[in-house]
């Protein structure tokens, strides 16, 4: 259960995220598909990390302090169309370089809006992250956009589709950050790899 939530720092690049040994956990996905809404859900406060309905809000790496244990990461959005090709390009090594070097990373959430069918940067993206070996699960967002029917259909659609080219699936939510769907089983799938996270750094001090 998140208890406590606390805005940190924004930084321009990983080099200057917060030196700290908790673990980590980050929300990535295309410019407007609900990252920073999720958190706000996540974390019971609508005003804790910037939203807006215009893509391209968010556009540093955002720490938030949860229980005083782990940190929960705000990223910007990739792709924006709107944004110049210098800042897309910037935003992109933003994002990659936070991926590949940000040690405390424990899992990266890529979100993908449940109304559309896959969309190729999303799947690039996806693929990116397994062929460098970045943990990673998939989270749906908007899900009170669709009814029930059509908001299963597209995410095992999606699944499908990921099978093309994976052997095996990565975990797989469905949220909406209106009705707070999804936002219990999000919390606790971090909080038991915590747990697990805790054991083995015991273990290792034995
Ligand atoms: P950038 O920071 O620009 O990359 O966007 P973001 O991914 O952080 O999106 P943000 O959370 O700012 O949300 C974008 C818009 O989608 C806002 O108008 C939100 O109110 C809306 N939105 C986000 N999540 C949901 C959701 O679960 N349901 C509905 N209906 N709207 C949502
Ligand atoms: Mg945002």
């Amino acid at each position: 259960m998140i208890k406590s939530a606390q805005y940190i720092i924004s930084n321009p690049d990983v080099t200057s995220c917060p030196q700290s040994s908790l673990p980590e956990y980050a929300f990535i996905g295309r410019s407007n598909v609900g990252k920073s809404s999720l958190i706000n859900m996540l974390c019971h406060n609508p005003k804790l990390a910037k939203t807006s309905q215009k893509p391209g809000k968010t556009l540093l790496i955002n720490h938030f302090l949860i229980n005083n244990e782990w940190h929960l990461v705000d990223l910007p959005g990739y792709g924006y169309a709107q944004a110049g090709q210098k800042q897309r390009e910037a935003l992109k090594r933003m994002i990659e370089r936070y991926c590949l070097l940000r040690d405390q990373l424990v899992c990266l959430f890529v979100l993908i809006d449940c109304r559309h069918e896959p969309q190729k940067i999303d799947l690039e993206f996806i693929n990116w992250l397994g062929e460098n070996g970045v943990p990673f699960a998939i989270v749906f967002t908007k899900g009170d956009k669709l009814g029930k029917v059509r908001l299963k259909e597209n995410v095992e659609a999606y699944k499908t589709r990921l099978l093309e080219e994976w052997e095996e699936l990565p975990p797989v939510f469905v949220t909406s950050s209106e009705t707070g769907l999804g936002g219990e089983e999000l919390t606790n799938y971090i909080e038991q790899i915590n747990r697990d996270l805790e054991i083995t750094r015991s273990r290792d001090h034995e």
